[in-house]
């Protein structure tokens, strides 16, 4: 089955012009098991034609598996590029997620098994959450906070911050979670651009064995946000803080105290959920505004389809709330499916490397979903730990957030699938609010490296420049076609910059920003952010594939490409390469390396220059920050670094690239 093939070069005698190109071609395919086929939640392909045929018919199917107050009057009205979906209808989003499974007798059942970094763990029940929530949500009333009133909340991966969520959307008070690595002024500009009245936060949260502060960080942005009346303030690592009498509040000195009964606010299916702020090109963060009734509509079926979610599951997404990963599929999917989640507030590596593993096999966890950039760590420190561990219990894998390398997914499917697991990679952006393109693992063959099909009920399309449908076999531009539930409705105040990001660059379709290769068999590999792409010697190469085939190399634990400058080809490859321990670092393994980049894509890849690094620049989401290595690699002034999560990694990196030598 595993066979992957090179393709020549292309000669350029193409009919337009090629937007990316693309050179691996990965041939190792997997068919869903036929024991997981058997039991699938979707086993039959026809699904895609129905939703197909009637796509609006189709999202109001899965719109009526929600609990609404009143039903909706017009299922889309599409003003493109704004949509509104299930139009008059009115829900309250913790109702979906916890009253109504109380209601059918299911309140015994745990919403969260949660585990701290230092090891405590809670359980928590269906009905105990709703419990909380409801007393949290008297306690925001309380605080003076009512519908429609923005709420931000930064805490670590505390049970409070579900809780803190959930009593938002009971009260119809939108939230903004601020991702507690964000700085005091990162904070303080989505507090203004938001005009957050209430900020909920945490004394501090555990990060490999220390105290992250929180409260100092709100104290001082608060300083520049006029907005904020009151702080909400959850103990959890006990250190001590400054306190404001006349403005904090000790989380435990107000929840318990409430009644346990609040109302869930009947919200409009189009009234606004929550806002999420993710960097654009400009300094300006964008704040990407979910509304209510096609968002849980879409998040809930997505999460149904992907991840197969059985009544017993016991599902991990190991990601920060503070994402859209933690929003979609940590709390309001899962919850709204009645699933049983774990929760974990730290770092993968602490106390060892082995802590990822060992929650698998504590809590029996049978979904596990991950990002590439986690999976590489642990190849990283090696099989040996996951080895040390019964992870027996595992019937589905997940990936999300870049491309996985066939490499890394090929680990993934055999060290901890144990080679049975199916493996859903999927692609999705905050702005799209769930999962787009994916396989449905009872029915999709899978190839590594690829995130196969656009789930039912949304279309997508590769272009050109024109804007030009492009045959199977090529590469451009990844656009969606038509609108679907959980789609943003804007950018927060600012709808020409919504116009202009994302329905300018093709009229009429939404263009995610994402380079993307369709093979002959209509399989989409997503090739990296499209402001990545080099042009060498006329040639758009995407970044994706050249690290891919460097990762490809045993000795490689991580690489990252960016284009440089050059007077004869226009753009130059630099490969920055992190190699695994046990490696040592020689001219020629540099020399090894590029040779191997243009044995397995072609010369037209062979970087010019490896530089070994023992780190890469990382947003706090894991994304490589190319833009960095770019300015490192031109030897240029660095631009703004405030959004990477360790600001001296590219001291080390520009420290060891002066000493490179340059191999041509
Ligand atoms: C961007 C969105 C999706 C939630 C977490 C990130 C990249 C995401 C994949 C994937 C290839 C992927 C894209 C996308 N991306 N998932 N499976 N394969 N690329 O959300 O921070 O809004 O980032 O992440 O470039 O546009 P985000």
């Amino acid at each position: 089955m595993a066979e992957s093939r090179m393709n020549p070069v292309s000669g350029g005698s193409h009919e337009h012009e090629i937007a990316i190109e693309s050179l691996l071609d990965e041939r190792r395919h997997f068919p869903p098991p036929p024991a997981f086929a058997a039991h699938a939640t979707l086993n039959d392909p026809a699904i895609f034609a129905r939703a197909a045929a009637d796509p609006v018919a189709f999202w109001e199917e899965q719109a009526r598996e929600l609990d609404w107050f009143e039903p909706w009057h017009t299922a889309l009205e599409w003003d493109l590029p704004f949509a509104k979906w299930f139009v008059g209808g009115k829900l309250n989003v913790s109702y979906n997620c916890l009253d109504r499974h109380v209601l059918a007798g299911r309140g015994d059942k745990i919403a969260y098994h949660w585990e701290g970094e230092p090891g405590d763990t809670k359980t928590i029940t269906y009905a105990q959450l709703l419990d909380e929530v409801q007393r949290c949500a008297n306690a925001l009333k309380a605080l003076g906070v009512g519908k429609g009133d923005r709420v931000a909340i930064y805490m670590p991966m505390v049970p409070e911050l579900p809780v803190a969520m959930l009593a938002c959307t009971r009260i119809g008070a939108p939230h903004t979670v601020v991702f507690g690595g964000f700085s005091a002024e990162s904070l303080s500009d989505r507090i203004n651009d938001s005009q957050a009245k209430l900020v909920i936060t945490a004394d501090g949260g555990w990060r490999r064995g220390k105290v992250s502060p929180l409260k100092p960080n709100v104290d001082d942005a608060v300083k520049m946000s006029p907005s904020v009346e009151k702080v909400l303030v959850v103990r959890r690592t006990e250190q001590d803080v400054a306190w404001d009498a006349s403005r904090d509040v000790w989380w435990h000195d107000i929840v318990p105290q409430q009644a346990a009964d609040a109302a869930p606010e009947p919200m409009d299916s189009e009234d606004m959920l929550y806002l999420l702020y993710t960097s654009g090109t400009t300094a300006k963060p964008k704040g990407i505004l979910h509304t209510t009734g096609g968002y849980l509509t879409g998040v809930a079926a997505t999460h149904r389809w992907v991840f197969d979610i059985k009544p017993e599951d016991v599902y991990w997404a190991a990601a920060d709330i503070g994402w859209v990963t933690g929003h979609s599929y940590i709390v309001y999917g899962p919850l709204t499916n009645g699933t049983t989640s774990v929760l974990y507030e730290g770092t993968p590596d602490f106390p060892d490397a082995k802590r990822w593993w060992s929650i698998v096999e504590r809590y029996k966890v049978t979904i596990l979903y991950a990002a590439p950039t986690a999976i590489r760590a642990h190849m990283k420190w090696g099989r040996a730990h996951a080895q040390h561990h019964d992870l027996s219990s595992l019937r589905l894998l997940g990936s999300v957030g870049e491309p996985i390398n066939p490499e890394a997914w090929m680990w993934y499917h055999e060290v901890i699938g144990g080679g049975r697991c199916p493996v859903v990679d999927t692609w999705w952006q905050t702005e799209t609010g769930g999962i787009m393109i994916s396989p449905l693992p009872g029915i999709t063959t899978t190839k590594p490296g690829s995130a196969t099909q656009p789930v039912p009920g949304i279309f997508a399309d590769i272009v050109d420049d024109k804007g030009e449908s492009v045959p199977l076999g090529e590469g451009g531009y990844l656009v969606i076609t038509k609108p679907w539930p959980h789609m943003l409705r804007g950018i927060y105040g600012d709808p020409q910059r919504y116009k202009d990001t994302y329905w300018s660059r093709f009229p009429g379709k939404y263009f995610p920003g994402d380079g993307c290769h369709r093979d002959e068999e209509g399989y989409y590999w997503l090739m990296g952010r499209v402001d990545d792409v080099m042009n060498v010697s006329g040639h758009r190469l995407s970044t994706t594939e050249i690290e891919s085939a460097l990762v490809d190399d045993h000795r490689v634990a991580e690489a990252a490409v960016v284009g440089t400058p050059d007077s004869l080809t226009g753009e130059a490859i630099v490969a920055f390469v992190i190699v695994k321990g046990s490696t040592t670092i020689t001219p020629e393994l540099g020399e090894e390396l590029r040779a191997h980049v243009a044995h397995k894509i072609g010369a037209i890849a062979r970087p010019k220059q490896v530089m070994f690094t023992p780190d890469l620049p990382k947003t706090r989401s894991g994304k490589i920050m190319r833009r960095l290595l770019r300015d490192i690699a031109a030897g240029r002034p660095l631009g703004d670094t405030t959004t990477l999560a360790d600001a001296t990694v590219v001291e080390t990196i520009r420290d060891a690239s002066a000493n490179a030598k340059d191999d041509d």
